[in-house]
């Protein structure tokens, strides 16, 4: 298998890109579940924080505490210490009593404040039990003024919990910015190879064609030689290397299409191959119409159609048959289904055998279809793909091309 060892890396191409998605995937699920456990960490801190934040509130308003300079100035400084977490307090008839690190609108009245710091509060509770305080009356020895204090956690443990996403969806971005930057080269790269080694081989095989025409003039015109029978078939022979040309030269700039029928081009194909392939192999174009005008650049598209059939001949080891039917698909589009009898292609190999290097065969170079892609989707802006194949009963490839020369 020549072509595969050069080309290996088209065949693993699919296989890394799996292993680099998954990569990607334990990645940002690590780093997801890791920040979890850390919010979660933080949100237990925060919640016995304010715990103690409410007993040093409850501590403060109770008149049996006789409070020194001391305790007062610690409670205060836990007091003050929050200056993160929002929290509202409110009686048990939800009158607001108090509220901390709120932004609020300070040109609403103070109703329409309270009635939206309620509304928060309740909010709150859905998230975070509120907690309860209640003083001692150093009188009755009950509970007076009975307060709930409603929090939620601070601001920097939200943005904790959102920094993961906006961290991944940051390099999810770049990534993928970088990965379009990368085919895109490559593509470019891929182009100036085949248009180069295109034109390269038109030009080189230029001269010693137009030397060999000369030759055969130069027969013709001796006697000797005049009617003579090898002289036809080196003209033959001539008109297929200046068709290797044309194509090579064609493909090596930019092609130009012209309104061309399918059908002739299809016949015109299979009658040139049925002269090179054994009798055993039938070669036959179907179309229920005598004419079907599609947009082609002819020398390119017969290449196309030769390359399918000769994987076909191969395929078939000498004997089966080979159907090229061509159909008006819609108004736009035409359908060109080239249909053997061969081995078919396994299921798992089938999306690869248009990449360049992809071959089964010993003197292969898995050109063949790469080549025939490339032909028609970036000069006929159609598409080609295998429609049907099942090993054993046969393969059918479809080449779908526009009809109108702007689709
Ligand atoms: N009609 C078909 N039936 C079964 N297998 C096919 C058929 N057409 C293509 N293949 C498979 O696809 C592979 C690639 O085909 P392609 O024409 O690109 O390269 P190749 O024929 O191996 O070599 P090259 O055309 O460059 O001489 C073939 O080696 C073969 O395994
Ligand atoms: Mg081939």
């Amino acid at each position: 298998m020549a072509g595969a060892d050069v080309f290996n890396i088209y065949q693993n191409k699919s296989n890394l890109r799996w292993v680099v998605l998954a990569t990607a995937a334990v990645i940002s699920l690590g780093s997801i579940l890791y920040t979890n456990l850390l919010v979660n960490k933080l949100k237990e801190r925060e919640r016995s924080f304010i715990r103690l934040y409410a007993k040093t509130l409850e501590f403060a308003l109770d008149e049996s505490v006789t409070i020194n300079q001391d305790i007062n100035f610690i409670s205060e400084e836990i007091i003050l210490q929050n200056n993160t977490m929002p929290l509202i307090i409110m009686d048990s008839l939800e009158k607001v009593m108090g509220y901390r690190n709120i932004k609020v609108d300070s040109t609403k009245s103070e109703a329409a404040l309270h009635e939206k710091l309620r509304k928060m509060a309740r909010n709150m509770a859905t998230e975070y039990k509120p907690i309860r305080i209640a003083p001692i009356n150093p009188a009755t020895g009950e509970p007076y003024l009975v307060q709930f204090l409603y929090y939620r956690h601070s601001n920097l443990l939200t943005q904790l919990i959102y920094y993961p996403y906006v961290q991944l969806s940051v390099i999810a971005v770049f990534g993928f910015i970088a990965y379009m930057g990368f085919s895109y080269s490559r593509t470019a790269e891929q182009n100036r190879v085949w248009v180069g080694m295109a034109k390269e081989t038109a030009h080189q095989l230029g001269t010693p064609i137009s030397s060999l025409m000369a030759w055969v003039e130069y027969l013709k015109a001796d006697e000797q030689f005049a009617n003579n029978e090898f002289l036809d078939e080196l003209d033959k022979d001539i008109a297929k290397l200046q068709l290797i040309t044309e194509r090579f030269s064609s493909i090596g700039s930019v092609p130009v299409l012209n309104e061309e029928d399918i059908v002739a081009i299809a016949g015109k194909v299979a009658d040139y191959l049925r002269t090179r392939v054994s009798s055993k192999v039938k070669i036959t174009v179907e179309s229920m119409h005598k004419s079907v005008i599609g947009y082609v650049n002819a020398p390119l598209f017969e290449w196309v159609i030769e390359n399918i059939c000769k994987n076909a001949v191969d395929a078939m080891a000498g004997i089966g048959h080979i159907t090229i039917k061509i159909q008006q698909a819609s108004d736009w589009r035409i359908f060109i289904d080239i249909t053997d009898t061969g081995k078919g292609i396994p299921p798992a190999k089938i999306k690869q055998v248009f990449n360049p290097g992809f071959t089964t065969k010993k003197r292969g170079w898995g050109l063949g279809l790469a080549l025939a892609k490339r032909i028609i989707e970036n000069y006929h802006k159609g598409r080609i793909f295998v429609h049907a194949s099942e090993p054993g009963k046969g393969t059918t490839f479809r080449i779908i091309l526009n009809r109108q020369k702007n689709p």
